[in-house]
């Protein structure tokens, strides 16, 4: 039998209806050595710092340093048998919002990523998601947001229609640091905007 989960509600949380500003994750998709993932999530934060209307953190999935998907149990039992998926579950939970700052490996997001995703399931629904990505070609990560964008709707998850992308990413890398192009900014600005407008429609989703 096929079960379609997608039409489930989520479990009330108590910490949805808060006069807090929403949380946005900021999450760092790759996790080789040498990976441009941490400057582009520094960036968006420094951003989202210059706001007064949310907050940000960082979830870095190199530091979170999840294994290949352990669980015996289907992520929708929430029943973790390990304290690496309790951790990222409360690290996923916490957040109102996402940003990926996603690169493209071979024309999709990389497997780091759609493992990290695959360990839960309660912990994304009903939440919106947009992207910063990146590529070493000329697309900026496009196909990459796409292929992604499957993943997150199956998880019952709203990934924006606005998106940053930033082609040729080694040409704004300078000693370590990503050096935005301005039209990457205003682009940023514009998807935090339709971000948070739909962190505060789910939230009441959430609560209902
Ligand atoms: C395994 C792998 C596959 C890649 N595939 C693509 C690709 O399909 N298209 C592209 O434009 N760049 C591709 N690149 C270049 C990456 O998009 C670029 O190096 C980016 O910085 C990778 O993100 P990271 O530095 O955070 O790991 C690939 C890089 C790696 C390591």
């Amino acid at each position: 039998m096929i079960t379609d989960m997608s039409a489930s509600s989520a479990p009330p949380e108590s910490h949805l209806v808060t006069a807090q500003p929403p949380h946005v994750l900021i999450v760092v998709s790759s996790t080789r050595p040498g990976r441009n993932g941490p400057a582009i999530a520094r960036w968006v934060e420094t951003e989202l710092a210059a706001r007064t209307d949310v907050r940000a953190t960082i979830a870095d999935l190199a530091e979170i340093g999840l294994p290949l998907l352990d669980e015996p149990n289907h992520p929708s039992d929430r029943n973790y048998v390990h304290d690496h998926t309790r951790r990222w579950s409360r690290m996923v939970a916490s957040a109102d919002a996402f940003v990926f700052a996603l690169p493209e490996y071979n024309r999709s997001m990389p497997g780091s990523l759609m493992n990290a995703l695959d360990f839960l399931y309660w912990e994304w629904q009903r939440k919106p998601a947009g992207f910063v990505s990146y590529s070493g070609g000329a697309f900026g990560g496009v196909r990459s947001v796409e292929m992604t964008k499957q993943v997150l709707s199956t998880l019952g998850m709203f990934p924006l229609p606005e998106m940053v992308n930033v082609p040729h990413i080694d040409e704004h890398m300078r000693d370590g640091d990503f050096i935005a192009p301005e039209r990457a900014a205003a682009a940023l600005s514009s998807m935090t905007d339709t971000l948070l407008a739909y962190a505060a429609a789910t939230r009441q989703l959430r609560a209902a």
